[in-house]
């Protein structure tokens, strides 16, 4: 990487120049050889966030509802970002920060470790900003002059992105399947300026096979289109399936048609702080891109992205583990139980997607009718697009003892 390079977005913005870190000594020799104990996290006991200004608690709308709709956790998140975000507010300067291109390389030996792809760190752009933001400016770089594709059931931000900046948008119904849901086998309309994935899909909790992510790209790179897949989801992999991160596995000629976007929001709990990052493969598109960033006075390596991103990345690895290990326990004890109501057993993430009727609920008024009999705040299916009608999305990434409370209160359904 270039000098060049790190002053990318700096310069847009203040005429900064990067932080350059010394390098980090190798760590003293210890007296013991012994692997260290795995660490423990208490995934089981309430984690009681009143008072945090949740919005998700702030839905479950009466005293008694157990909230499953929102899609953050009610777990605590990993000590060392809390350490981290502590130990940087002890420095009571809050004030504009450059960019560390370290960051840069963080990401690519996450990527690395958890995925085992070669992440170039040159493709990475970390963002001051979540997700959905991301995705705007996203779009607003690429300007798209012809339609929008993106799946349906599908969530919801991508079509209300396209509907706030009003950008002519196709829906692509996905087929259900015994094994999950499929994505469409082409060909899709064309002409087309975008495809819009979540991969792992939300709302089911779908791991798209690589074939089916690769073919995108490569139908992407023929139309002269972009595939955005939002990944935001991909390091809640359950054990036993791979994530095909979509930048690295596209054919190499057909990269520069693909966007991977990701955060540490979903993955790390920390969705409240305005954090993202893209891997962009194409340096014209990245610097476009950083151009519409610094139109918007945003500037990669902002104070909290690049404190709580650096934490989790660098040191949420067990956590990240621990965490897997808890949802994949709460998954199967909520499908074992739901049985053939679940649309699609997820493999990925913590949400459920259920169909309403196979619950014995209203498919028209599932949401309220789950609330009165069961006390549960789940999200409608409707909000996923016509795809989702009937159907209700239900967050567990709840501690084990409220997970009991809710599998008690599914009872009467
Ligand atoms: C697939 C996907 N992308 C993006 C987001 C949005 O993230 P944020 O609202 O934190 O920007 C979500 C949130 O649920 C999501 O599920």
């Amino acid at each position: 990487m270039t000098d060049d390079d790190f002053r990318r977005t700096d310069d847009r913005f203040h005429q900064l120049s990067s932080v350059r870190r010394p390098p980090t000594p190798a760590p003293a020799p210890t007296a013991s050889t012994a692997p260290a104990p795995a660490p423990s996290f208490d995934f089981d006991t309430p984690f009681d966030r009143t008072g945090t200004g949740s919005s998700k608690w702030a839905r479950a709308d009466a005293p008694g509802v157990i909230p499953m709709g929102l899609a953050d956790m009610d777990l605590p998140g990993p000590p060392a970002v809390a350490e981290a975000l502590a130990a940087r507010a002890r420095h009571r300067a809050y004030g504009y920060t450059v960019c560390d291109p370290t960051g840069r390389t963080l990401v690519a030996d996450w990527y690395r470790a958890r995925h085992g792809v070669e992440v170039d760190p040159d493709w990475v752009l970390l963002l001051p900003c979540g997700p959905r933001t991301a995705l705007r400016i996203l779009l607003e770089t690429i300007r798209p002059q012809a339609p929008v594709l993106l799946p349906t059931p599908e969530w919801s931000g991508f079509a209300q992105l396209c509907r706030a900046m009003r950008l002519p948008h196709h829906e692509l119904p996905l087929r259900p399947a015994p094994g999950g849901y499929r994505l469409p086998p082409g060909p899709f309309p064309r002409p087309a300026a975008a495809v819009l994935l979540s991969s792992p899909h939300n709302p089911s909790g779908r791991v798209w096979p690589s074939g089916a992510v690769r073919g995108l790209a490569a139908w992407a790179a023929e139309s002269g289109a972009l595939l955005v897949s939002d990944e935001v989801h991909g390091d809640l992999t359950h054990p036993g399936h791979h994530h095909p991160v979509a930048v690295t596995t596209a054919e190499p000629a057909h990269r520069s048609s693909v966007v991977t976007l990701n955060s540490v929001g979903k993955t790390f709990n920390c969705s409240g702080i305005p954090s993202s990052f893209v891997l962009v493969p194409d340096p014209a598109l990245r610097a476009r891109f950083t151009v519409a960033l610094a139109d918007y006075g945003l500037w990669e390596g902002g104070l909290l992205e690049q404190t709580v991103q650096r934490a989790a990345l660098g040191a949420g690895g067990p956590w990240l583990d621990a965490l897997l290990a808890h949802l994949v326990a709460a998954r199967t004890r909520l499908t074992d139980r739901l049985g053939p109501a679940v649309r699609s057993a997820p493999q990925a993430s913590y949400l459920l997607w259920l169909d309403a009727a196979a619950l014995g609920l209203p498919a028209g008024d599932a949401r309220a009718a789950l609330l009165a009999r069961c006390g549960l705040e789940a999200s409608d299916g409707a909000e996923f697009g016509p795809g989702g009608a009937g159907a209700l999305r239900l967050n567990y990434a709840l501690p084990g003892r409220v997970l009991d409370t809710v599998l008690a209160r599914l009872d009467r359904l």
